[in-house]
């Protein structure tokens, strides 16, 4: 048995993470601020250890990792229009906690930490499918503080020895994901639109594509992470190695809901990227990892939750 810290426990991908790892028995302790995470993601979860604060204060940063052997930091303000919108606060949460992380977890003796990095560090990079090799391109300040974060990564690993992995997620999607705020992920968005009969908006001409990646199939690659020989001072991409525009996922996701639902186009969000998708050559080789839930199976698990959600707040 082992300790982890999930730092971001109480968020969408970090609360999958917790849930994961009380199932293989192992010991949990979870550090979150609740600015996006919320204290119910983690109710259904029995045994984890919940301190709550902000982890760009060192203090907390320091009491988080004591006696941990691995940490996935998770934690951050996931969302690029929220960062052009308030870089400040952004920074914060992605940049400054995350060098405090590091520091406290290099100097706690901690194995090895896996740092949520983001397919947006790729930025416009006209080459598909984006391989990790590639240099960063930030169209934005969220995408800047994770190359930030990811370089750290490498830095600590190369000048101190310190084990990390940087696991590169391509648009993460599943149950939990929240779709309240106008920052949230846009499968989140839809599911909850389709399933209020509601039509969606497309910022955009809905031809841009992403990688979309269920989130179970994130849990796996970061949980490969942590063992990983090989890995130490990488950064693997972890997605399905897939794409598809906007267009056709709100085609897939209306015909699983049952609904056709026409979308309402409106101007291209700032910062936002064209196309993405991952090559994930790297993560099958070092960490033996294949995506093991497609997009359309991913997508029924997501559309049955939102379903149960919305019925649920019906009946409050
Ligand atoms: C980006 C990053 C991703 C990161 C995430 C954090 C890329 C390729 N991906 O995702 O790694 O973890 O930010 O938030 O940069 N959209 C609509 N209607 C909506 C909502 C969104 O059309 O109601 C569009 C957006 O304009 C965008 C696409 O859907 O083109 C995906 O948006 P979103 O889910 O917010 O994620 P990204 O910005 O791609």
């Amino acid at each position: 048995m082992a300790s982890y810290l999930v730092t971001g426990g109480a968020g969408f991908i970090g609360s999958h993470l917790a849930e994961e790892l009380v199932r293989r028995g192992e010991t949990v302790r979870v550090a979150d601020s609740l600015i996006t995470g919320k204290r119910r993601n983690l109710d259904h979860i029995p045994g984890v250890e919940f301190l709550e604060g902000d982890l760009a204060d060192l203090p907390f940063a320091e009491r988080a990792v004591a006696g941990m052997e691995y940490v996935l930091h998770q934690a951050a303000i996931p969302s690029v229009p929220r960062s052009v919108d308030d870089p400040i606060t952004s920074n914060r949460a992605n940049a400054d906690a995350t060098l405090n992380v590091l520091v406290a977890a290099r100097d706690a003796g901690v194995k090895r930490l896996i740092f949520a990095s983001s397919s947006s560090e790729y930025g416009n990079t006209p080459t598909l499918p984006k391989r990790e090799d590639m240099p960063p391109s930030p169209l934005s300040p969220y995408a800047l503080q994770k190359v930030m974060g990811t370089q750290y990564c490498q830095m600590f690993t190369q000048l101190y020895g310190f084990e990390t992995v940087a696991t590169r997620y391509f648009n993460v999607f599943g149950p939990r994901q929240d779709p309240s705020s106008a920052y949230s992920g846009v499968i989140s968005v839809f599911a909850t639109a389709l399933s209020e009969g509601r039509r969606p908006t497309i910022f955009g001409d809905g031809e841009q594509t992403r990688d979309f990646t269920y989130v179970a199939n994130v849990v796996d690659g970061v949980l490969r992470a942590c063992e990983a020989p090989k890995a130490a001072g990488e950064v693997i991409n972890v997605a399905c190695g897939t794409r598809i525009s906007l267009n056709q996922l709100l085609a897939v996701m209306n015909q699983i809901v049952g609904t056709r639902l026409e979308p309402i186009y409106k101007d291209e969000r700032p910062g936002d990227v064209k196309d993405s998708q991952a090559d994930i050559t790297k993560a099958r080789t070092l960490l033996g990892y294949t995506p093991s839930v497609d997009l359309e199976e991913g997508l029924r698990h997501t559309l049955a939750w939102c379903q149960g959600e919305s019925s649920a707040a019906a009946a409050r």
